[in-house]
């Protein structure tokens, strides 16, 4: 959700801010703008729509020579996606340009203030406040550090504000409150952005800023101060991966590669976990035995594809450690003033690290004593940051908006997490948590074969390029996975797809089914004899009313053969791990049926990457 580019440094700062905008492409905006510092002179153009629009507008009439520059994607939220309330917004004078990431939440009467002071506000944007009362600062003599630090006193909300004055060329300056911002440090050069994305290409060196920073870059200098001017500094890190990672590499969507990229995903998510002796050893986690011995209740958060993460833990983590589990929608938590003390455990899982709904439980969770364990992707991103022990996912940069590496580290992530715990607690026997642990790392290879499987599931998707909707039924961990199924259906092809727990079909569902309506069926490992019964009766029940029943069942299970239209085969795995492998064929599903049907996979419309508003 909005991408910001800042940059000084000796290269045409033009060519470096564009270029760092199409890298934040993924996190979803509807207008693009950059602001030059050239001359004196502020020079900027801005354009409703994709980056090409704002690359077309430049080409035709170009802006000077520079080498100092700032940039952004911008997400609406005050204001139509329009060209005047796209940013950068600059103020009267047209000395300072400011671009903005976040929502500024008393901008109401910040705006009455200004005009009453006789200043016409030519956008319907909390940004356009930022740019003008920075600008008023300026005048009045402050330098650009010292205007950011006395605004940002009066600002509340999220944001990041990123800023340039047209007399101060070798100078950007920004400042973050809830809202990511990193610096790449480079040689006689430094950057600015969103997430690292942004500069990539040209350094692997970052500072990670704190809450209520501001930050001063020039070409050999970054300083970091607090909101009052006291001295303060940032956390430096090297970024572990490179541009190739962010890059499509021959496949047509960033999701398609990204899907792909599971197996390795996978084995990444799981090296350096356990001893020689199979004994698990996750380092990241800095809550001791003793506190984790002493957890008595679980509450996973998350959002969207986070929380099915989250429901598929729930059913390994009470199994292997017998300690109760809730999970709950990320927004949805502390407007339930959930009960937590200081033995809960509140597990937050989020790809991007930054999502604000899932940051606001955890430091709602924290004020109430809770310890949090994140479960996140992006290092140095602002929830682990926030949080007590960390266990990373490694999957790498995960840039398509729907989340599929991402999902399966989660998964991974989680396993280990509850089987960690197990240990710790001696709820399990450590030749069974080995057991495990030895199954978990065959599934690289599981993976592939299901991605081996892609051209089968590429025909099924075309096959299916008229249909209006899809059904999807799991039971146990299976249910996650058929939720996780239609909402990325939902969010990619933008048809009407449902996720049910096959017992509930009596209850209500079984009425939507018709002849022809598609519905995959996620059928338990026989292992689970009973669960794998009732699947199968559920099958039968809605082939009976006409259903098109795509069933996706271990290989050599035949049962659910004859009521099956098509059936998709998965490797044996135990039903707790079944979901790594039964998503697979239903992300390539909705990747490639969502391409059949014309649209964009990477930037799915109304969505962002990161949604960094609540
Ligand atoms: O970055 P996060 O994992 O916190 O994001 C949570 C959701 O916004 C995200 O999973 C979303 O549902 C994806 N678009 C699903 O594909």
């Amino acid at each position: 959700m909005c991408g910001i580019v800042g940059y000084v440094g000796d290269q045409q700062a033009q060519g470096v801010v564009v270029e760092g905008l199409r890298r934040l492409e993924y996190r979803g905006y509807d207008s693009a703008g950059v602001a030059l510092v050239a001359d004196g002179q502020i020079a900027a153009d801005k354009r409703a729509g994709k980056l090409a629009n704002l690359e077309k507008a430049i080409a035709e009439d170009t802006l000077p020579e520079a080498t100092t520059g700032i940039g952004h994607t911008r997400w609406a939220t005050h204001g139509a996606p329009n060209d005047t309330n796209a940013h950068p917004h600059i103020g009267a004078a047209g000395r300072v340009a400011v671009v903005h990431n976040g929502i500024i939440e008393n901008f109401a009467p910040l705006r009455a203030e200004l005009e009453a002071e006789g200043v016409e506000l030519r956008s319907e944007t909390d940004t356009e406040i930022a740019a003008q009362l920075l600008e008023r600062a300026v005048l009045a003599g402050a330098d650009l550090t010292t205007a950011m630090q006395q605004v940002c006193q009066r600002l509340e909300g999220a944001f990041t504000l990123v800023a340039v004055d047209a007399e101060d060329p070798e100078r950007v300056v920004a400042a973050r409150r809830n809202s990511p911002l990193v610096v790449g440090l480079g040689e006689g050069e430094n950057f600015l952005g969103s997430d690292v994305a942004a500069f990539i290409e040209h350094t692997r060196d970052a500072l990670e800023l704190g809450q209520d920073q501001v930050v001063t870059m020039t070409r050999d200098a970054v300083v970091v101060t607090g909101f009052d001017g006291s001295p303060s500094e940032g956390t430096p890190y090297h970024v572990d991966w490179d541009l190739s990672a962010a890059e499509k590499d021959g496949y047509d969507w960033f999701m398609r590669k990204e899907i792909f990229e599971q197996p390795r995903a996978v084995a990444d998510a799981l090296l350096g976990r356990h001893d020689e002796n199979g004994r698990l050893q996750l380092d990241e986690v800095r809550l001791s035995e003793d506190e984790l011995r002493n957890v008595d209740k679980i509450i996973i958060v998350g959002c969207g594809t986070a929380n099915y993460a989250g429901l598929v833990a729930k059913y390994a983590i009470e199994h292997w450690t017998r300690i109760p589990c809730e999970v709950e929608l990320a927004h949805e938590f502390r407007y339930r003033d959930p009960i937590l003390t200081r033995d809960t455990l509140v597990v937050a899982i989020s790809q991007s690290g930054e999502t604000a709904d899932t940051l606001m439980a955890i430091r709602h969770a924290r004020e109430q004593g809770a310890r949090v364990l994140a479960i996140c992707n992006t290092n140095g991103s602002t929830i682990p940051r926030e949080s007590d022990a960390v266990i990373y996912t490694h999957a790498g940069p995960e840039i398509g908006v729907a989340s599929t590496k991402g999902f399966l580290t989660q998964l991974i992530a989680c396993y280990l997490l509850g089987l960690y715990l197990a240990q710790v607690r001696g709820t399990k026997f450590g030749d069974e948590i080995a057991a495990v642990v030895r199954e978990l790392e065959q599934m690289p290879e599981h993976v592939q074969a299901m991605l081996d499987k892609a051209e089968e599931i590429y025909a099924l998707a075309a096959e299916h390029a008229k249909t209006r909707a899809v059904l999807f039924l799991g039971r146990h961990a299976g249910f996650p996975i058929a939720l996780e199924g239609a909402l990325k259906l939902k969010e990619l092809a933008y048809i009407h797809a449902e996720g049910f727990a096959a017992g509930e079909l009596k209850h209500g569902p079984i009425a939507l089914i018709e002849p022809g309506l598609p519905v995959f069926c996620v059928v338990p490992p026989r292992g689970r004899d009973h669960l794998h019964e009732k699947m199968t009766s559920a099958i039968q029940e809605i082939r009976a009313r006409g259903a098109h029943t795509i069933a996706l069942a271990e290989e050599g299970d035949d049962a659910a053969r004859p009521y099956a239209d098509r059936l998709i085969e998965l490797p044996k795995v135990s039903t707790l791990l079944q979901p790594v492998v039964a998503v697979v064929p239903l992300q390539l599903f909705a990747c490639e049926l969502a391409t059949v049907m014309g649209h964009d996979v990477d930037q799915p419309r109304n969505l962002a990457k990161s949604v960094t508003v609540e």
